[in-house]
């Protein structure tokens, strides 16, 4: 375990096993469909390519790379691109991977201004959901793991970009993240 984490919170296998049941719910909801999977750079990109390749549709793979202006700002919707889709959405299935909602403010801007592209449908799939934590009224469509009010890095999520290559979902120590900025997030 790495010195800078206080436990384990979820193995690398148990994220694997839950990956799969994920997978197949998508498959059978989407069955005879196509869809475009979104993942979101950095935190999901772990968790996108061990999704991806369990599920057994005809599938398109984008990325995109947003950030939230911080809570003062979140209310009036807007989120920064720091990196947009290479392709338009209108009349697609799209399925948004994420690594973990929080506040809700990244995924609930992200969701309005796809929305204005005319997808057919918009899914949201985050590995982790942090509900106590929840600032605007957004549900995932496919979550992973209900976690509690830690911070959590590792399989993706980071702090101040470090820990995403550990195998494991960690809580990180205390210590290391004594005082968390917000909009450092992402
Ligand atoms: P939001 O608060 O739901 O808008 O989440 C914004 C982003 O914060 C997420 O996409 C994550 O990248 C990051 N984040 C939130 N909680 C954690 C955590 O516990 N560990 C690492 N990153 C986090
Ligand atoms: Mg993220």
């Amino acid at each position: 375990m790495h010195k800078d984490v206080s436990y384990i919170l979820l193995s690398g296998e148990q994220i694997a096993k839950r990956t799969s049941e994920i997978a197949s719910q998508i498959t059978k909801d989407y069955y005879g469909q196509e869809v475009l999977m979104v993942g979101i750079l950095r935190g999901a990109v772990l968790f996108f390519s061990e999704l991806v390749k369990k599920v057994d549709l005809d599938l398109r793979m984008d990325f995109m790379s947003v950030s939230s202006y911080g809570a003062s700002m979140t209310s009036t919707g807007e989120i920064k691109i720091n990196k947009d889709l290479s392709q338009p959405i209108e009349g697609l299935n799209v399925i948004i991977v994420e690594d973990i909602i929080d506040t809700g403010h990244t995924l609930k801007n992200l969701l309005k201004l796809l929305n204005t592209r005319n997808p057919k449908s918009i899914k949201i799939c985050s590995l982790l959901d942090k509900p106590s934590r929840r600032e605007v009224d957004l549900k995932g469509d496919y979550v992973g793991f209900e976690v509690p009010n830690e911070f959590v890095v590792g399989y993706g999520l980071d702090y101040q970009e470090k820990y995403r290559n550990l195998p494991d979902v960690c809580v990180l120590k205390k210590s290391i993240y004594a005082s968390c900025p917000d909009e450092d997030y992402d």
